[in-house]
């Protein structure tokens, strides 16, 4: 006899460990950067399309497999679909090892930068020194580990306490706590003197700067962001009651979503313009341009803090939805106890951890076709192995799956969703086009 599933404690709770997941690294380190090399807000108009149309319907897709069956996403694939396709759901949580182990070497930087920034170790508004201290500090070889270890450790003790008293009790203090930190740096942020040319930016979008490639950087970004392609949306759907409105949980997590991007580039590229700086310097712009920043604004020490705070806690809600669905597959699958799944799971992330850490170190040399270790598990898993678990879910679930998704998705009639039809169509045709467009274009292009 299987023990009774836990369930969420609230709605409320539901949803705020799901945009725990959804908001993270991808909102506010990425997110900003890339709309900063990409036109501005013509990439947010694309990421937005994308997001309405095959995110949304994704998220649902994910979970209303996991609601109905209450299952782990390898154990949701075999109740539905049989042997072959556990192998989907397999695929997924072999992903979250991946995405797990180079996430845990970023999150890492940020508590580190919390210290330097509350330790005012990096009181200048030089980017060349602010460069060099950064790549001084990644490119070591103890200090960042330690640090990845330390936010592993954080993330295995949350998973460890359970769905209830774990998960959805970090998450009820955690992300209100981060929208508050949100709103205080947006509002300090657009009232810097001189942050007009940056709101500008963002508010006049620049379609000259479009290209298939924008288009297709905008689609593995919605991807990432909301979590969907290794099973999170299945596994965290898994624990919810049957009485839940999906359509409209979903519509809230990915407002939620897609309000902390938009916010989080409202937060940084108006202060980056404000002191004259390039709001296209890359993955560097958080770690980089943005200390310089604080260090030219009263105050900046504080700010700073409370900045890579709110990365920290991003990263955090984030790294425990990366977790979980291994965890649940080891505990519903293997029977194994969640203290121990947690410890073993987090063990394995971290051993991959060492090398991608080291890649910007002593192995940033060490490279397959140009690209480090830390570059391999990125690209496999954000262009390769997330659109693929996509598209599996899209496929199963439009083709294979249509009747009773519909069905479960409407709480069994109870609720009517007019758009029932567009939303089996576009996980028919539209996800998987959109999906083998950008799987080509990413392993085609050297
Ligand atoms: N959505 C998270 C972010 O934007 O940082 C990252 C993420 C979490 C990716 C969970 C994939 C995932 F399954």
């Amino acid at each position: 006899m299987l023990a009774a599933r836990e369930h969420w404690g609230s709605r409320f709770g539901f949803i705020m460990a799901t945009a725990g997941s959804a908001i993270g690294l991808g909102n506010i380190w990425r997110f900003p950067y890339m709309a900063g090399e990409n036109g501005g807000s013509a990439f947010i108009l694309i990421y937005l399309a994308v997001v309405v149309t095959f995110g949304i319907s994704l998220v649902m897709a994910e979970m209303v497999l996991g609601r109905v069956t209450q299952r782990n996403p390898v154990g949701a694939f075999r109740a539905l679909g049989g042997r072959g396709w556990a192998l989907a759901g397999g695929l997924g949580v072999l992903t979250g090892f991946v995405i797990l182990s180079f996430y845990v070497v970023v999150a890492g930087w940020t508590l580190a930068y919390i210290v330097f920034m509350a330790g005012n170790q990096l009181p200048t508004a030089d980017p060349a020194v602010l460069g060099r201290h950064f790549s001084g500090f990644v490119g070591r070889t103890f200090s960042p580990l330690f640090a990845a270890t330390i936010f592993m450790g954080l993330t295995a003790w949350i998973v460890a306490g359970g769905v209830g008293k774990g998960i959805e009790r970090a998450s009820k203090v955690l992300m209100p706590l981060l929208f508050v930190l949100l709103l205080v740096l947006v509002a300090r942020s657009v009232t810097l003197p001189g942050a007009d040319p940056g709101l500008a930016f963002l508010l006049t979008p620049d379609f000259s700067r479009v290209t298939i490639d924008t288009i297709i950087s905008a689609t593995a970004q919605a991807f990432f962001s909301l979590s969907i392609g290794m099973g999170v949306m299945i596994t965290y759907g898994s624990y919810l009651p049957r009485n839940v409105n999906i359509p409209r949980s979903t519509l809230i997590i990915v407002l939620l979503d897609v309000g902390v991007a938009v916010l989080a580039a409202l937060m940084v590229l108006p202060a980056v313009f404000a002191v004259g700086l390039d709001p296209s310097a890359g993955p560097g712009l958080t770690f980089i341009t943005l200390p310089a920043v604080f260090a030219s604004m009263p105050f900046g020490n504080l700010f700073g803090t409370l900045f890579f705070a709110l990365l920290a806690i991003a990263a955090l809600t984030s790294a425990v939805s990366i977790l979980e669905p291994m965890i649940a597959w080891a505990v519903d699958e293997h029977g194994i106890g969640r203290g121990a799944a947690t410890l073993a799971a987090s063990l394995v992330c971290l051993l991959l951890a060492i090398p991608a850490s080291l890649s910007f170190g002593p192995l940033s040399d060490t490279t397959l076709a140009g690209k480090t270790f830390f570059d391999w598990m990125d690209f496999l898993a954000n262009n390769v192995m997330l659109p693929l678990g996509g598209l599996l879910v899209a496929s199963f679930v439009g083709w294979r799956w249509a009747k009773p998704a519909c069905t479960h998705l409407t709480n069994d009639g109870t609720l009517r969703l007019p758009w029932l039809t567009a939303w089996i169509w576009l996980l028919r045709v539209g996800a998987p086009v959109a999906i083998v467009a950008l799987v080509w274009q990413a392993v085609s292009t050297p």
